[in-house]
């Protein structure tokens, strides 16, 4: 297997003629800032061979490319990104699809989960009872902040589940994890401000950094979660990071007390800003407590908090929050969350606060904790025969199984190979940013019942051992 270093690039999985594909991927390329202005195209033969296509294939994608002007011909055949291409616009991030499509998901998709747990009825009920009710103040809007019943709500959630101790003025409720990074960032940012991210870590928001003129700054992960001394060499003078210590995306793995604590330290001394996305932290299965909330430690008065129910709940009912350290920073933020928005849905708001309220939220949470558990063990138990050097790692938490791989192997080409067998599944190296990433396969199990993950498991394995025996 050649070694990743030496591939051009890989064509996504998505549909269509293929020499639009590549066209479409290499535009990425030069959009997301890969092959800058003069950067020489590979030739029309050498992306035949990489990506086993034909020639003509490869020269009609380029030849797309030329009629855009993202890239002009010179010296006969060679083809190099042109000056005048169009700017690239932030927003385009053509590498990979960053969020969950919402259609229904298959095997083995990653940040995926089952909807088929929400308590439709009781949510219903709720709905009836709030409508039927005299709150007409409801119709009105529930301000920027939110609404006043659900951030009470959730400041008494996170105050049992996280062990915070929050004033409700300190929580802003939002429809996702984006919205709370949008609003702290155009806050909270200077343009041109670097921002530390784990790397490997989640696409979607290294995006809205860049849209928002952040320069996001790949700081190496190992088996205790960001190397904060890695940062520090990096990108000390750096405004913000971006981390999810309870259990990050997309290794699994929570970050160790000390590098919480080295985080902390270096935030208040720098006077740096914590974006702390508790993500899945709900998500774990080894008995152990989950990790205390960076916010909650000494040094959180750094920190600003991100929690989402598209997650815990379903993914289509966008409702986030995020909790601010002080009273003051909350306030900055609403002044510039009501120019933008008047908030998520309000009646939605309010019957969230009561399904909170009367404990519905953490019968859910509780309800789903012991599904996924479950599938967990099955689709585990369903691998007991991978082939010789593919293992599930342990020390892994979160609605995803990581599976280890012989280290001659790439990852992502393993992925790949098994997508085209309609295996959804991922690479943790395809989620790498500059460093090279611990190698591994993450299968989503959370969305399937026990007997549909036997199936695809099985498949999967005969997937392995063709490449194994090679
Ligand atoms: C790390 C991480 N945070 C947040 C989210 C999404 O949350 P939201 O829908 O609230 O933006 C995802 C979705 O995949 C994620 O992977």
């Amino acid at each position: 297997m050649r070694r990743r270093s030496e591939l051009l690039f890989t064509l996504g999985d998505e549909k269509g003629p293929l020499h639009q594909r590549l066209y479409r991927r290499m535009r990425g390329l030069i959009l997301d800032g890969s092959w800058p202005t003069g950067t020489r195209l590979p030739s029309s033969r050498a992306l035949a061979e990489e990506l086993g296509i034909s020639r003509n294939t490869a020269l009609h994608a380029i030849e797309l490319l030329v009629a855009d002007g993202w890239v002009r011909t010179r010296q006969g055949s060679a083809a190099f990104v042109s000056e005048q291409a169009p700017m690239p616009h932030p927003r385009l991030d053509e590498r990979r699809p960053a969020r969950p499509s919402p259609s229904p998901p298959v095997p083995f998709e990653m940040a995926r989960q089952s909807a088929n747990f929400f308590p439709r009825e009781r949510w219903n009920a709720l709905q009836v009872d709030l409508w039927s009710g005299a709150d007409s103040a409801m119709l009105y809007g529930a301000g920027a902040e939110g609404w006043p019943a659900l951030r009470r709500a959730i400041a008494a959630f996170v105050s049992g589940a996280r062990g915070m101790s929050v004033d409700p003025d300190q929580v802003i409720v939002l429809s996702s994890t984006q919205a709370a990074i949008d609003l702290i960032t155009r806050v909270l940012a200077r343009s041109g401000d670097k921002v530390w991210v784990e790397d490997p870590g989640y696409p979607l928001a290294h995006q809205l950094f860049r849209t928002n003129g952040l320069t996001p700054v790949p700081v190496p992960m190992d088996a205790e979660g960001l190397r904060v001394a890695s940062g520090m060499r990096a990108a000390p003078d750096a405004r913000f990071a971006y981390v999810m210590p309870a259990c990050h995306f997309p290794s699994g793995r929570s970050m160790s007390a000390a590098r919480r604590r080295g985080l902390l330290a270096w935030a208040r001394e720098r006077q740096a800003w914590i974006i702390e996305d508790d993500w899945e932290w709900h998500a774990r299965f080894d008995g152990q407590a989950v990790p205390p909330p960076l916010q909650s430690l000494s040094g959180g008065e750094r920190v600003i908090y991100v929690q989402t129910f598209n997650r815990t709940i379903f993914p289509g009912l966008r409702l986030a929050f995020l909790i601010a350290p002080t009273m003051t920073i909350a306030e900055t933020l609403i002044g510039t969350y009501e120019q933008m928005d008047g908030g998520p849905n309000a009646p939605l708001q309010a019957t969230l606060a009561r399904f909170l309220e009367e404990g519905f939220y953490a019968a859910h949470l509780r309800v789903t904790r012991a599904a996924y558990a479950t599938r967990r063990d099955a689709l585990l138990a369903a691998l007991a025969e991978l082939p010789p050097g593919f293992v599930p790692l342990p020390d892994r938490n979160g609605l995803h199984i990581v599976i280890g791989i012989p280290t001659e192997l790439d990852d992502a080409r393993v992925a790949a190979e098994l997508r085209a067998a309609g295996i959804a599944c991922m690479g943790i190296g395809e989620f790498a940013l500059s460093y090279p990433a611990e190698s591994g396969l993450v299968l989503g199990f959370a969305a399937f019942p026990p007997e549909e993950l036997v199936g695809p498991a099985g498949r999967l394995i005969g997937v392995l051992r063709g490449i194994a025996a090679r």
